[in-house]
């Protein structure tokens, strides 16, 4: 996997990196291993939907850290309010991205739904959020969609808008995820201005 470099000159940053049920989700290790190479601590957080599609068993190795999904297993072994893993790590957290996020994550997201360690911990976190939308051209466009995106802007989250290209239904249209050194960077430039 070719990275965009060790030689972080950059600060630095702990990421929460949310992966959703698209089928872009492998990007996802590609990212992953990028933003480690570059110093970044990334701790990896899949939706029930992403694990269907890509495993821990990918991103552990690549993050070095443990991967999180289930809200409440990840919570563990009985003792409440020991450790409420979801708020914790949201509180150590410099930036959260969501790469690649579904039609319905971003419409999870837009209603403050909480009920996954993604969207909980995503309305627990207080600093810069970036969205990385990937789905087929026709979900991207449709007014419900539109409509969530606005949502979240006004919220302040940061969206990377889709590329154009060939999309995996086989249409050609706007929905792939933007280029993995592209979210580096605004994820980099990001983290830049919170810091
Ligand atoms: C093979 C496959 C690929 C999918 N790719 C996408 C996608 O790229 N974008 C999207 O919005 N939904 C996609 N979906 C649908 C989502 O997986 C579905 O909406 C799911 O509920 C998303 O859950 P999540 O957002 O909690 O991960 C795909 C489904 C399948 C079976």
């Amino acid at each position: 996997m070719s990275g965009t470099g060790s030689e972080a000159a950059v600060r630095p940053l702990r990421i929460v990196l949310g992966v959703t049920g698209s089928i872009a989700a492998y990007k996802a290790a590609d990212l992953t291993s990028r933003l480690a190479a570059r110093g970044h601590e990334v701790h990896v957080v899949l939706t029930r939907a992403a694990a269907q599609l890509v495993g821990p068993a990918t991103f552990h190795p690549l993050s070095g850290n443990p991967v999180r999904g289930e809200l409440f297993e990840a919570e563990g072994s009985g003792a409440l309010g020991a450790r409420v893993e979801h708020v914790g790590l949201a509180d150590r957290a410099d930036l959260v991205c969501i790469a690649p996020a579904t039609a319905h994550t971003i419409a999870r997201l837009a209603l403050g739904v909480a009920d996954d360690f993604l969207s909980t911990l995503v309305l627990a976190f207080a600093g810069p959020v970036l969205v990385a939308p990937a789905m087929n051209d026709n979900m991207w466009a449709h007014p419900a969609v539109v409509r969530n995106v606005e949502t979240l802007r006004g919220f302040g989250y940061h969206i990377i808008e889709p590329d154009s290209g060939a999309l995996a239904c086989g249409r050609t249209g706007t929905g792939r995820l933007a280029d993995p050194a592209r979210i580096v960077e605004r994820i980099e430039r990001l983290g830049e201005r919170a810091g």
